[in-house]
């Protein structure tokens, strides 16, 4: 492949707060070092059926401050297949893009990884995602903006439940991963997180009702991650036949974690990493994700950021346990 010209930039997967952040970063970033940009719509879909648009900077004018994302988003099926990839490669070839920004979670960086393998095409991957779940970098786009819309509406839940002396599971996303239970449990004094990290059994569980019994705490929050199996219902469930004597209430967060205005935090991050995406490319960099690390960006290969097993802060644990007496 020769020198490139063209960066093609698109979000992918489920949005996040600070996405149309990096959008702009990547593509003013782009343009100062000489490069031309063109939005990709729709994730990979749109790289399929050729919907692109030339960038300017005017393009991603008044954007750092918007939720969700300006290239809209989505999870394309055609990708997963050879035939949709072939697709994607012929509208780069059509469209003269040379190197591919993708920005979104580990789904969409795994389709990533496929395609430059498959096409030998350059590829920087942005970890935009709320979860969290990125190996390699020590937050994710969107992350810091959901841990505060959810620590908002816990601390709403809160009045209520104090009000009424309730028990409360609230739950929240993560997929497979607890970072936003177990820190938002933190962040709003609740009672206790239960998380896929530290899957709780009926006997703790009980350990923590009655700890709360203990301590005359008449109401209680329970932070839950999401799971098909065992949510916030799961647990209520058994909540109210084990202890019948409580009043027991469920909140689910849902999709409202992933909207609003960025964070001061994730406008920076993202464009910090669009930057450091730009010079990735300026490098000769390809097939790595832009992490964060001590403030510091960092290159982490496709192989390793879409790694299941990113350690767990078990400390985080103990000190929502320590500080929930
Ligand atoms: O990966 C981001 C995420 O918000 C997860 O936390 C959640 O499980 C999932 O997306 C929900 O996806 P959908 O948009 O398909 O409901």
């Amino acid at each position: 492949m020769g020198k490139i010209k063209t960066i093609g930039v698109l979000t992918s997967g489920g949005d996040a707060p600070g996405m149309n952040a990096a959008i702009r970063s990547v593509t003013r970033a782009g343009i100062y070092n000489g490069f031309s940009i063109k939005g990709i719509y729709r994730g990979y879909e749109g790289l399929i059926n050729g919907e692109t648009k030339a960038f300017t900077t005017e393009d991603v004018s008044g954007i750092i401050s918007r939720g969700g994302t300006i290239l809209k988003t989505a999870r394309s099926k055609d990708f997963m297949t050879p035939e949709g990839r072939q697709r994607a490669y012929e509208t780069c070839q059509r469209e003269e893009i040379d190197a591919l920004v993708v920005i979104g979670g580990n789904g969409s960086l795994s389709g990533a990884r496929i395609f430059a393998e498959e096409f030998d095409f350059p590829i920087i991957g942005l970890p935009g995602t709320i979860d969290n779940d990125l190996y390699g970098t020590d937050a994710t786009i969107g992350y810091d903006t959901t841990m505060n819309t959810i620590m908002d509406c816990v601390d709403r839940i809160r009045d209520t439940a104090n009000s009424h002396e309730r028990i409360f599971f609230v739950e929240v996303m993560g997929r497979e991963a607890g970072y936003l239970a177990q820190n938002t449990a933190i962040a709003c004094g609740a009672e206790a997180a239960i998380i896929p990290e530290d899957m709780t059994d009926a006997d703790q569980l009980a350990e923590f009702m009655h700890r709360g019994i203990r301590k005359s705490k008449k109401s209680c929050i329970v932070i839950v991650s999401e799971s098909p199996k065992c949510g916030a219902l799961y647990y209520a469930d058994r909540v109210k036949k084990e202890f019948p004597g409580f009043d027991v209430r469920v909140s689910i967060l849902g999709h409202l974690q992933r909207g609003g205005s960025p964070s001061a935090r994730d406008r920076i991050l993202a464009s910090c990493m669009g930057v450091g995406a730009v010079e990735a490319i300026k490098q000769g960099q390809r097939n790595v994700m832009i992490g964060y690390r001590f403030n510091d960006v960092v290159y982490v290969p496709f192989s390793e950021c879409i790694r299941t097993d990113k350690p767990f802060d078990k400390r985080l644990i103990k000190v929502l346990d320590e500080l929930s007496i």
